[in-house]
């Protein structure tokens, strides 16, 4: 809690590999995290959203190589050129932006290691044993799968060989740390979602966890190793760390890193692919232990977007970029799409004919048209005034039980019990407009009450859906903010999910504005090549 006794809200997405432009996949987790920092938001909580960008290692080196560039060149060029673009288009609200190639990182990355070698975390070992440069990660033997031939052996993520590592390194003793990370576990279950993850993390951590090489000898592209100049960090010990480098780890207290630290750690929830979760639950909590600070509340471990049956891939060249979906269904429909369909922590395939489907019936038709009546209606019959204030208790209740819902959903990272929760009040609305039938009521005169009343609790209605959708999907509910004349309460960010279900805020009197249609239809015959 900070001074004035507001929550904080610390959320971190991974740091991306540079070896290639953002697809669906990152911005899958990255969109997840945004609508859930800007729901904390509309909680009222002081929220830090970060994200960011892995840049050291073999795997950003070799393809920097392969395109006849240095790596920081390589990885300034798709940090600017694309990573931060997209981000942008897609209406990431990140608040900080880390990479690891920058100075703030690798000092603080450098201080952390000589702490854990001086508390005698750290010994010198020879590594020898099978290296994944696509998972950046050494690997177990029982991790492979048989490859062309006797010797050859495969990553199961990324189907490619393994390379053999045989290198004198640093070890860190994770060994030492199974036993408090299986209390931890026990203890706290919250701190590893899904239950299925947690179960894989426990059994892993059961089988019995060997020391970690956190330092490669054969190339340079990488954060010196403090006392041994012929050594670069490990790329994981590094990357991990960003989460807390970025928010002033090691600084002196009174200092503005400091004080940062203090306020912001630990981390409230690390949002993950399933492919990173060990990393995540037993290796970074592991490193904070030895240094004897907090580990994060909450590592949650989302499902795969697939392509055939495998995890999308920039290795295997599977990726669907962004903008080949949002040039076709528009920003806000991306953001909603993989979230509402795909409950999050299981795997899911993207199909366009479903993105159609729910589209046209959900977002167009359900709320946009809703929308769209709506204000015509008022333009037609009011002048384009709301109407008088009025109640109506059925509506009220069921957008308090919404709130309520989509509120706990949310906040537990169930995005889609969450929408649906929002779609259902969706629903219960249009069913009202079609039940009350307004243009009957316009044709006469003495019913005039009825109709303001039932015009006024639809746009009454509409503001809760703007709120409630808002984080979701930002520009669209703007628009109908803006078309209710619903600026007179403020701006819509402003506005508080403890609140908004509060009937009667929208003002008598407030002009409406017959803007855009919020779903436009879709075009008939454009994105063949993804249609699978
Ligand atoms: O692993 N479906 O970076 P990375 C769903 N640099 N999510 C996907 C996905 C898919 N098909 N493909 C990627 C790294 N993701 C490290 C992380 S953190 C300290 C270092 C998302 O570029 C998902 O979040 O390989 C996954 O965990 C992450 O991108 C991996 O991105
Ligand atoms: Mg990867």
């Amino acid at each position: 809690m900070s001074e004035q006794g507001q929550k904080n809200f610390y959320l971190t997405t991974p740091i991306y590999y540079v070896n290639d432009a953002p697809h669906i996949g990152h911005a899958y987790t990255t969109v997840a995290g945004d609508v859930l920092t800007r729901w904390h938001r509309q909680r009222g909580e002081r929220v830090w959203f970060l994200t960011g960008t892995d840049e050291h290692g073999q795997k950003v080196l070799r393809t920097a190589e392969a395109n006849n560039s240095d790596p920081q060149a390589w990885a300034d060029k798709l940090v600017e050129s694309a990573w931060k673009p997209t981000w942008k288009s897609l209406n990431i609200a990140n608040d900080d932006f880390i990479r690891t190639t920058e100075g703030r990182h690798m000092e603080r990355v450098q201080n952390f290691l000589q702490g854990l070698k001086d508390a005698g975390h750290i010994y010198e070992g020879k590594y020898e044993g099978p290296y994944c440069v696509g998972c950046e990660e050494f690997k177990l033997p029982g991790d492979l799968l048989p490859g062309a031939n006797e010797s050859e052996k495969l990553c199961p993520i990324h189907s490619r060989p393994v390379e053999l590592v045989s290198e004198t390194n640093w070890f860190f003793r994770l060994s030492a740390f199974v036993e408090p990370l299986l209390a931890h576990y026990r203890e706290n279950p919250q701190a590893c979602e899904p239950t299925s993850a947690r179960n894989e993390v426990v059994a892993f951590l059961e089988g019995g966890v060997s020391d970690l090489s956190i330092s490669r000898s054969s190339f340079s592209w990488g954060i010196p190793v403090p006392w041994d100049s012929k050594q670069v960090v490990y790329v994981w010990f590094d990357a991990l760390l960003n989460y807390a480098t970025a928010v002033g780890l090691g600084d002196a207290p009174g200092t503005p890193g400091g004080e940062d630290f203090a306020h912001k750690w630990p981390a409230d929830v690390h949002l993950v692919g399933k492919d990173i979760l060990r990393f995540h639950a037993v290796i970074w909590p592991a490193m904070l232990l030895a240094a004897n600070l907090p580990v994060p509340k909450k590592v949650f471990a989302h499902g795969w977007l697939l392509v055939g049956g495998e995890k999308m891939s920039k290795s295997k060249l599977t990726g669907i970029a962004p903008s080949d979906i949002t040039d076709f269904f528009g920003v806000d429909a991306f953001r909603y799409y993989f979230l509402r369909a795909i409950p999050f922590g299981t795997d899911g395939s993207f199909s366009w004919e479903d993105m159609v489907a729910r589209y046209t019936s959900e977002l167009a038709n359900d709320f946009g048209n809703l929308a769209s009546r709506a204000i015509a209606m008022v333009e037609k019959y009011c002048d384009g005034k709301i109407p008088c204030v009025a109640n109506e208790p059925e509506l009220a209740a069921a957008a308090a039980l919404a709130t309520k819902r989509a509120d706990e959903s949310i906040s537990a990272l169930d995005f889609q019990s969450g929408i649906l929760a929002i779609l259902e009040f969706c629903k219960s609305v249009n069913g009202y407009v079609t039940e009350q039938a307004p243009w009957v009521l316009a044709k006469d005169p003495a019913r005039k009450s009825e109709l303001d009343q039932v015009l006024y609790a639809t746009c009454e209605s509409l503001r809760i859906l703007a709120v409630l959708f808002n984080p979701v999907m930002p520009e669209t509910s703007q628009k109908l903010w803006r078309a209710l004349g619903a600026d007179k309460l403020g701006l819509l960010d402003d506005q508080r999910i403890n609140d908004v279900a509060r009937w009667g805020q929208l003002p008598t009197g407030a002009q409406t504005i017959r803007g855009e249609v919020l779903f436009p239809r879709l075009p008939e015959n454009t994105g063949e090549e993804l249609r699978g």
